[in-house]
């Protein structure tokens, strides 16, 4: 039971990329435990997740001479160029569902690294054996989502489409990609008014939102609203973004009638959870300290993740074209 609810909540935070470590007086030996158990890290998908977890890992910041010689052959040994109808769908996929994290041209953004620079992905050379594992799995607690439902052939088409832009790179040819802007602003209100408009609105809010960000961001905010910026840049988490958690601490020999406690969720991990109350005291356990120990998650942005399964690509054009009309 915990641990279905924890798996629940690692999902969350894998795409919400929570921060809430910081808070945590021990984060640093928390956060060493996690590196320890990364190899059992939840995945959406467990099926699909194994091998592909095994292939990505290793080749995170290698810095070893190996990797170095990619990178030289990569930008140097520039092979046979993309298929263009493949690089073509892949750049369609990638600007929209990749972009707002690594930037349109792939070149990075602030939520995630340049692509055209990475090791991996020059070592790919188009063929989406590098890359698949890492879209199908995500770095979960790096901030990367896992896109467990992607296709090989979609993945093939965003290998092409990034094999394009190293290859473009390694040519000095810039090309920059067309406005993403493309949906119908009249359709994206409908769509508001009925699934968004019981939380915002768009004089209140959200008035002049599209005054305060890029598209591209503008995007990545209704997609994934949470503040998952682990560079430090970006906006700073809104207190109505906030998991709420609720801790019951069975009775024992030494607290016979078992404890509950409220408040704000300040850390979690695989091994203990930690919340600040309303008087601002912080509390954690180790659930190895408190057998039995439930933990309960109230995510303010659950329907945010919800609705993020249930957009159609037309959806998230319409919305967006919308979201771009508040000034
Ligand atoms: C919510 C932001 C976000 C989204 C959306 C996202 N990524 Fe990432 N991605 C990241 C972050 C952050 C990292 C760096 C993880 C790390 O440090 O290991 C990353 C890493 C990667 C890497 C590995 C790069 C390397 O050198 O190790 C690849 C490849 C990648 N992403 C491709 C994609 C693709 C393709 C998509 C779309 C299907 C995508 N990402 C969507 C944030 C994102
Ligand atoms: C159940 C309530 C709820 C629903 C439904 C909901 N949101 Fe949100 N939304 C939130 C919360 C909570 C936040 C985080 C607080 C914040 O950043 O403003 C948020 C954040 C956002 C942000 C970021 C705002 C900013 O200033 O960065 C945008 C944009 C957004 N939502 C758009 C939408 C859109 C579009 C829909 C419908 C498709 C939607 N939301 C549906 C609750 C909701």
């Amino acid at each position: 039971m915990i641990r279905a609810v924890l798996l629940c909540f690692f999902l969350v935070a894998g795409v919400f990329g929570t921060q809430t470590q910081q808070q945590n007086p021990s984060a640093t030996d928390q956060k060493a435990k996690q590196a320890d158990s990364s190899g059992q890290k939840p995945s959406a998908t467990p099926g699909q997740s194994a091998p592909g977890q095994q292939g990505a890992q290793p080749q995170q910041g290698a810095r070893s001479s190996e990797a170095v010689r990619q990178m030289i052959r990569g930008f140097l040994a520039i092979g046979a160029p993309p298929d263009t109808e493949a690089e073509k769908r892949g750049q369609a996929t990638f600007v929209q569902t990749c972009g707002f994290c690594h930037g349109t041209n792939a070149t990075g953004g602030a939520q995630g690294p340049n692509l055209v620079r990475s090791t991996l992905v020059l070592h790919d050379q188009g063929s989406g054996k590098e890359i698949g594992p890492v879209i199908h799995d995500g770095r979960l607690t790096k901030g990367m989502p896992a896109f467990a439902n992607f296709t090989d052939a979609q993945i093939h088409d965003i290998a092409q489409f990034l094999l394009g832009r190293t290859q473009a790179a390694a040519n000095r040819m810039e090309y920059s990609i067309q406005n993403i802007v493309t949906g119908d602003p009249k359709t994206g209100e409908a769509y508001f008014q009925v699934h968004c408009a019981t939380c915002h609105s768009a004089t209140g809010d959200l008035a002049h939102i599209a005054a305060k960000y890029e598209p591209v961001t503008l995007e990545g905010r209704f997609l994934y609203p949470g503040n998952m910026n682990r560079f430090g840049m970006g906006p700073p988490p809104d207190s109505r973004a906030e998991k709420h958690v609720t801790v019951t601490v069975p009775p024992s020999t030494t607290l016979p009638s078992g404890v509950k406690y409220s408040g704000v969720l300040a850390h979690i991990d695989d091994f203990s959870v930690g919340l600040r109350d309303s008087s601002g005291v912080y509390r954690s356990w180790t659930y190895d300290d408190a057998k039995g120990i439930q933990v309960q998650i109230q995510d303010p942005l659950e329907q945010h993740l919800k609705l993020l399964h249930e957009y159609s690509d037309a959806d998230m054009h319409n919305i967006l074209a919308y979201l771009e009309t508040l000034k």
